[in-house]
């Protein structure tokens, strides 16, 4: 969590962006969407759920008998990608854009709903000629090309349960993700674009399946992006053009009960092992629909939105592959990273499409301001009315440039609060009602219930600070830890009775406005992205030359959080007197091939000793103000006081990583 000056700094923000009454007159969203939900939460989410297409409608909107194991809409019965694609077709819209995409070499390709339901009917196909049922578990690798949205559609489409994961995970994470969901099928690609190369994805797929590892995978289906060379299995291996061009072109769309399994979503915990977050079908596509609509303030007909988030991520699950798409919208996709060729390409693909709305994570509009406003300026962004902002706190500093330089100081901002968890958006400001703060993500929307607790559970009130809690269930929460409902029950509701623990610590200013302040567990944000500690730290114990191992998330001007391990080598290896670059470089390389490159440290000291209380517990937190070049805290817990004396004269002499 930040420390209590900067809570001070944050909650002195005095500058306010009131709407313009231009755009308040034709927002989506209108004040009386707060008190139409306080007065009856129930019915406006029943009306919200009711802009879906029900084959069965529901008569019970919340079953809440079991808590935590909550049931929405439960007696009713839907289809997910008919709600996504079939509905607009029918209603007309078959000739809308659903998906301009652009592939980082330069390759474009455009989507009409009416093209996007033509491959996805053959996608399901394929999936059911692969023995895919109801219920079945398909993984998904793959990079952000239009084949990724119409595979998760067309899982959703036959009822079976999605895991996407993240195509920067490594094969052991790979492995690990296909096991504990025992995935049928593995939706790849031979390899997508990245910093203007062909980066392989099928390797990691068959280095996941080698010897047998993930015994309950019986075909790969492999799309052809890159054309690289890729090992072949004709006993697993499928590629995804020949299947497509042999089967049915029709597939009707069967309704599913409400809670039927949508998707897995792998996200880091407290331990070594990733939870699998799992969400389901009717609560998630209503509050998804809705956050996205009334949020970015989508007007369908004339808006182009484009998020930049990866499929692998829960952003691109509910506002890529889902949101936009139940409400009709016209969205771009990019494939690569936003340096190639250079920093201008996301400005140059914005004004090619003029996109009107954005959504991004702080890590990138700060990499961006380093690069200067010039580059941005290049460009006509004139297009844009709606910006929004995700995944960790945004500094008042970049807002403001967000707000300057990318929304031509008037496009509203909307700082979005929400985790994997949540499924969607929670907490955030709702663009032509609320007066902006810069930094904030202000008051929870309409239909949510979430307040900032005290130790006891008591509502702190304005001007207190505490733990972020969400009181009442909500359409789109998580239904469970995949395979462990205990897991569950202990993470997020045993920390406050009968109350969701968000995990993130929390402030209310005086106008009772929230500020995030970032989380209170062992889960790193970096760059937007959920990293374990003990995951970073086991892997780092399991190299040979590691004795132990103690990872924090330091702050980051451009990171937000970056990856920082203390290590004590094994005496063998000290005694070898290996050079300290040479040992980090190595263990930097272990991590990323262990998790992915996502999870490198940025910094790896070899220390002697650990900070431990007498328990044994080693203190993060003074290891943190050691990564964050502070004054060491309160050390009388420790077991040993001279520790951090040692570790503080080591870290002067420390070297330090790129
Ligand atoms: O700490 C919060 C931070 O990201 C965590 C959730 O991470 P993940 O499940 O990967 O989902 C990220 C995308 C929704 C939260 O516990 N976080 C997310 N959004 C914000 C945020 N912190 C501050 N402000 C936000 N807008």
């Amino acid at each position: 969590m930040s420390n209590d000056h900067e809570i001070e700094n944050l909650s002195t923000e005095t500058r306010h962006f009131p709407p313009s009454a231009e755009f308040a007159a034709n927002a989506i969203a209108k004040p009386d969407l707060y008190e139409k939900a306080k007065s009856d939460r129930l019915a406006f989410w029943a009306e919200q759920a009711n802009k879906l297409h029900w084959h069965k409608p529901f008569t019970e909107t919340l079953d809440w008998s079991n808590a935590p194991f909550a049931r929405w809409f439960h007696d009713g019965e839907l289809n997910v990608s008919y709600n996504c694609l079939d509905r607009h077709v029918e209603n007309d819209l078959g000739k809308r854009v659903a998906l301009f995409f652009e592939g980082e070499p330069g390759d474009t390709a455009v989507y009409t709903y009416q093209q996007l339901l033509e491959e996805v009917k053959k996608a399901a196909n394929v999936l059911i000629k692969l023995g895919v049922k109801p219920g079945d578990r398909v993984a998904i690798y793959m990079p952000m090309i239009p084949e990724a949205v119409i595979a998760m559609q067309a899982v959703a489409r036959i009822g079976a349960v999605h895991s996407v994961v993240f195509g920067g995970f490594s094969a052991d994470s790979l492995a690990q993700r296909i096991q504990d969901a025992e995935a049928k099928v593995i939706i790849t690609a031979d390899g997508g674009y990245r910093k203007g190369r062909a980066s392989a994805l099928k390797p990691n797929v068959d280095g996941a399946l080698a010897d047998g590892k993930c015994p309950s995978v019986s075909k790969v289906l492999v799309v052809e992006r890159t054309k690289q060379e890729v090992a072949w299995d004709d006993s697993i291996d499928v590629w995804w053009h020949e299947m497509m061009a042999t089967v049915d072109t029709e597939h009707v769309a069967e309704p599913f009960p409400a809670e039927q399994p949508l998707f897995i979503l792998y996200t880091s915990g407290t331990t070594g092992k990733p939870k699998g977050i799992l969400h389901t079908s009717g609560g998630y596509l209503t509050q998804a629909s809705y956050t996205h609509k009334n949020v970015f303030d989508l007007h369908d007909k004339t808006d182009v939105y484009w998020c930049t988030a990866d499929i692998g991520w829960i952003t691109g699950h509910s506002y890529v592959a889902y949101g936009p798409l139940a409400n009709a919208a016209t969205q771009v996709i990019y494939e690569g990273t936003p340096d190639t060729p250079d920093w201008g390409r996301w400005w140059d693909i914005a004004a090619k499409y003029n996109v009107t709305i954005l959504y991004t994570a702080p890590t990138a509009i700060r990499s961006f301001m380093k690069m200067g406003r010039e580059v941005v300026q290049h460009y006509d962004l004139s297009s844009i009315r709606v910006l929004g902002s995700v995944g960790e706190p945004i500094n008042p500093e970049a807002w403001v440039w967000y707000r300057e330089v990318i929304g031509g100081n008037k496009a509203p901002i909307v700082d979005t609060w929400w985790q994997t968890e949540t499924g969607a958006i929670m907490i955030s400001p709702l663009p032509g009602v609320t007066d902006a703060k810069p930094g904030s993500a202000q008051v929870p929307l309409p239909g949510i219930d979430a307040k900032v607790l005290d130790d006891e559970g008591k509502h702190v009130g304005p001007g207190h600070g505490g733990y972020l809690a969400v009181t009442e269930p909500w359409p789109s929460m998580l239904r469970g830890i995949w395979g462990d409902p205990e897991r569950f029950k202990e993470t997020y509701w045993s920390r406050f009775e009968g109350t969701y623990f968000a995990g993130d610590g929390a402030k209310y200013d005086d106008d009772g406005d929230i500020w995030l302040l970032g989380r209170v567990d062992d889960v790193m944000n970096v760059s937007g992205h959920r990293l374990s500690t003990t995951e970073i730290e086991s892997a780092l114990v399991a190299h040979p030359y590691v004795a132990e191992a103690a990872v924090v998330g330091a702050k980051d001007e451009t990171t937000g959080q970056a990856v920082v391990a203390f290590c004590i080598m094994k005496r063998s290896q000290a005694e070898k007197t290996m050079n300290e670059l040479d040992v980090s470089k190595e263990l930097r390389e272990h991590v990323a091939k262990e998790i992915g490159p996502i999870a490198k440290p940025r910094q790896i000291f070899v220390v002697n000793e650990l900070p431990k209380t007498r328990s044994g517990k080693i203190m993060r937190r003074l290891l943190r103000d050691v990564a964050e070049d502070r004054p060491v805290g309160d050390v009388t817990t420790l077991a040993d006081t001279s520790v951090m004396d040692s570790i503080s004269g080591k870290m002067s002499t420390a070297p330090s990583e790129d």
